[in-house]
């Protein structure tokens, strides 16, 4: 598939800059310049762009973010808020991100109960979320959570379509699921991809997107709280990390090597969760070897893969930690600290 956007950026023309921004290299960090599109009413490069993208998510309209899934977040609120919404339930886990856009945008946040499962916060139930769409105008979720675990997608959307509400995801971990069924464009009117956690883009890449009937609401949003000074970059490899190759080869080694180091059950071949006795001696074993993981929250590290992750790395690492001590977590065990969630 083309490039829109690091196709434009490769036919530069070396030219003198008496434009932003103020490192005058005038390489692929560029600004939005006449033949380069502007991302807030694109009708180029960024246009295209964000239509393939939008076809490859399923979207009605897609928007490239380049101040990460924050942004999305911020932007599905607003559309809420503008909208009529006034309320909205989402998990006491959810990122910061939702409780800040709630407080900022005047929406009342009602919290949904979450239960700890061995030190991981359990996606709410069916009956939670039955009770949760009756207590506020629209629903929340983030699909997968940190721990590579999916909320009751389908039950969620049936019951917000029995009761008229809209669901929203924040899909923030979830990007490179747009190949299947579990997407959240599969179940949500808004959503955000956060493409630079589990795909090849740069950090702060992401996407948020609609369906048609969101679709305008959504772009207020995005008016409103996306920056005006948009990467190139960032935007570029956002387009190519939608357009990469799904690779099912690495799917298949991640869950052989789920299977190898005892790690966590989950939904998400992309999160790697292994409870070791020793945690902290563990990361530091692996970090003396060169192999660092996504966190330790007491409980679990957890090694976050992506397409992009080499068999020999996934082979390194049951290598490596085969030989460290494992914990049993017991069924009651606290949540462990992971420092990106705190409760409302
Ligand atoms: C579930 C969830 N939502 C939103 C965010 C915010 O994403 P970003 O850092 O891309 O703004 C994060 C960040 O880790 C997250 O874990």
């Amino acid at each position: 598939m083309t490039l829109h956007i690091a196709e434009m950026l490769r036919s530069q023309r070396e030219h003198i800059s008496f434009h932003t921004p103020g490192h005058k290299r005038a390489g692929a960090d560029i600004t939005e310049l006449s033949y380069s599109d502007c991302l807030l009413s694109p009708s180029g490069v960024l246009k295209r762009a964000e239509e393939d993208v939008a076809k490859l998510l399923g979207a009605a309209r897609s928007f490239l973010l380049t101040d990460g899934s924050t942004c999305g977040v911020f932007s599905m609120l607003f559309a809420l808020r503008k909208r009529g919404v006034r309320s909205v339930a989402a998990p006491i886990f959810s990122h910061p991100c939702v409780q800040n856009a709630c407080e900022a945008l005047g929406l009342e946040l009602v919290p949904i109960g979450q239960k700890t499962r061995r030190g991981i916060p359990a996606q709410p139930s069916v009956s939670a979320l039955k009770e949760a769409v009756a207590a506020a105008d629209a629903l929340l979720l983030t699909s997968p959570d940190y721990y590579g675990f999916l909320p009751p997608l389908a039950a969620a959307k049936e019951l917000c379509a029995q009761a008229g509400k809209p669901l929203a995801i924040d899909g923030a971990h979830g990007s490179h699921l747009h190949f299947t069924a579990a997407h959240a464009g599969k179940f949500a009117c808004m959503w955000v991809d956060g493409v630079h956690k589990s795909l090849p883009a740069m950090t702060q890449g992401a996407v948020v997107s609609a369906d048609e009937e969101w679709a305008d609401a959504l772009l207020a949003g995005v008016k409103t709280f996306r920056t005006s000074s948009p990467s190139y970059p960032i935007m570029a490899s956002v387009e190519y990390a939608v357009k990469f190759p799904r690779n099912e080869r690495i799917e298949r080694a991640a869950e052989s090597a789920k299977a190898a180091l005892g790690a966590v059950k989950n939904d998400d071949w992309t999160k790697l969760l292994v409870p070791f006795a020793q945690p902290a001696a563990a990361q530091a074993y692996l970090e003396e070897r060169g192999l660092y993981p996504e966190f330790n929250d007491g409980n679990y590290l957890m090694f976050y893969l992506s397409p992009c992750t080499k068999e020999e790395e996934i082979a390194e690492l049951v290598r490596l930690a085969s030989g460290l001590p494992r914990a049993e977590i017991a069924e009651d065990a606290p949540a462990g600290a992971v420092p990106m969630y705190k409760k409302p």
